[in-house]
């Protein structure tokens, strides 16, 4: 029996280990989070203004002891309200939305006719207190998109009142109750088949989503559906692969396993989206890439010019070699992607780069006065705020050092001057180098989504959490 044990454990250790298929990112959404998105589906997809189609009403009734048969044409749904909306997740299903005292305008072109009367013209119909209950399944489908389809549809009308234009209105009265009996039948069975069309349309635009999202023009994010929504009654959780990439590298050549992510049961905002140390290393990665990082550093903090004469402060001979202040240029780069770890409340950035600093004295070429490889640990935290100008987040952080180190077991310091100590370089980074890196972070990365406010991010061991609302 021992090997069922070792094979049993075996496969556990892999399915820890091989995790290649577990998003990179997950969308939490709560009930509340749900109700502000199927409003805003509604109010944005089903416009109040639009006009819908719905088919021929034709038959014949007994009204006023008359068998008179009617026809209702060219029947569009002018104006709808859809009253007050209320939304459930319904568990390993979807969703149940609930639409209750809402009204509509209806125009139309009628004909009756009876032995008593022939007749023909145009009506407005308004219905009230109409309610619409609807179960909606929400599935992924290839390659990577969300889809919905109605599964269950019932609506109601409670009252129609019907105003005929044209024809010999005086008429009218005594018939009307009839015909707003049949209106209200017909337009009862209708609803939900023009929901279902709607439903169509709405899963049509979905299917033909691009789940790669264009962050600037060198960086792209994939955001494709990974695996089946997880819904239960109080939230759904959707899987989106969450890997950001640079334009001008391929997709495959980046190592991709994201650990599984386990959110802690919160439910204060609308949406929760956890992004995990893979998926933030893809981010450094991308920039990477991309050449963006890569630090020029020319001045002080408060704009003061970086001189030789400052630089003094760090590597006091220097001022043998330059008697007269000449200006300095720093430039980081890193040499690798930088390495992101995520602990509970600790964000750690490892990132290793090359360093030089060269001098630019009047009337001659410029100076190397050091050059070398480091390693540094920075501790990073960020926030996020409304972006002032356009309609979006201000992404904005701050780094400090941790621990710098030149790189190599004996410090290689590439210097013909000799005035270079890693002691001094590291105060240098602390002082000169970081305040500017802050400065540039400190002015915010804007990130274009004009549906989320009250934006809060969190870090969790693993991932990072960005919490929010909708507008
Ligand atoms: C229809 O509903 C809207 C929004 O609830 C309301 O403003 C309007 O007065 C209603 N119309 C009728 C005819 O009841
Ligand atoms: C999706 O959008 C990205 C970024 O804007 C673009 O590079 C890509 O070609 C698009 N894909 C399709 C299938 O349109
Ligand atoms: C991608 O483009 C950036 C900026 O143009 C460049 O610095 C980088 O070397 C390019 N990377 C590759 C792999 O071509
Ligand atoms: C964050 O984690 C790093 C690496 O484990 C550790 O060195 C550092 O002290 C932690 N920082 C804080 C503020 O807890
Ligand atoms: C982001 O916030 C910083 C700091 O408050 C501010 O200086 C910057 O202008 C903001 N950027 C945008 C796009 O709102």
């Amino acid at each position: 029996m021992l090997w069922v044990y070792n094979i049993t454990f075996l496969l556990l250790t892999l399915s820890t280990i091989c995790h290649g298929d577990n998003p990179g990112a997950k969308l939490h959404i709560t009930e509340r989070g749900l109700k502000k998105g199927v409003e805003y589906l509604v109010n944005n997809m089903m416009s109040n203004n639009a006009v819908y189609e719905l088919s021929d009403v034709t038959g014949s009734e007994d009204i006023a002891s008359e068998d008179m048969s009617y026809e209702f044409t060219k029947i569009r749904m002018v104006q709808f309200h859809h009253g007050i909306i209320s939304a459930q997740w319904m568990p390993e299903t979807g969703l149940h939305v609930l639409m209750e005292n809402g009204n509509a305008t209806i125009n139309c072109n009628w004909k009756l006719d009876s032995w008593l009367i022939k007749d023909s013209g145009s009506s407005v119909m308004t219905l009230m207190g109409l309610s619409i209950s609807m179960i909606m399944g929400v599935r992924r489908i290839e390659p990577g998109v969300p889809s919905i389809y109605l599964l269950d549809c019932q609506s109601s009308v409670q009252h129609v009142d019907v105003k005929m234009l044209g024809g010999v209105s005086y008429f009218f009265e005594s018939i009307k109750e009839p015909i707003q009996n049949v209106v209200q039948r017909s337009v009862n069975q209708q609803l939900c088949s023009s929901i279902r069309n709607q439903v169509k349309k709405w899963d049509q635009s979905f299917s033909q989503l691009n789940m790669t999202v264009s962050l600037n023009r060198f960086i792209e994010l994939d955001l494709s559906l990974v695996g089946y929504p997880e819904i239960s009654d109080h939230y759904a959780n959707l899987g989106l692969k969450g890997l950001f990439y640079a334009q001008n590298k391929s997709h495959s050549e980046t190592a991709f396993s994201p650990a599984p992510m386990t959110f802690p049961v919160k439910d204060s905002t609308m949406v929760y989206i956890g992004l995990s140390q893979s998926s933030v290393d893809s981010l450094c990665s991308a920039y990477f890439s991309a050449g963006f990082l890569t630090f020029q550093v020319s001045h002080m903090v408060g704009s003061k010019e970086l001189t030789t004469s400052a630089l003094a402060a760090y590597m006091p001979e220097i001022s043998e070699h330059f008697p007269n202040p000449a200006p300095v240029k720093i430039k980081l780069s890193a040499t690798r992607s930088p390495l992101v770890f995520l602990l509970l409340n600790n964000m750690t950035v490892q990132f290793r780069g090359f360093i030089q600093t060269n001098a630019y004295p009047p009337n001659t070429k410029s100076q190397n006065i050091f050059s070398a490889y480091i390693v540094a640990s920075l501790q990073g935290s960020f926030s996020f705020s409304e972006a002032k100008a356009a309609q979006g987040l201000n992404l904005t952080g701050s780094f400090h050092l941790d621990r710098f180190q030149v790189e190599g077991s004996k410090p290689v310091i590439n210097t013909a001057k000799g005035v270079a100590k890693e002691k001094g370089v590291q105060q240098l980074v602390q002082d000169v180098v970081m305040p500017v890196v802050n400065e540039e972070l400190a002015r915010g990365v804007f990130i274009p989504s004009g549906v989320l406010k009250n934006a809060f991010v969190s870090i969790e061991k693993g991932f990072a959490i960005l919490a929010a609302d909708l507008k």
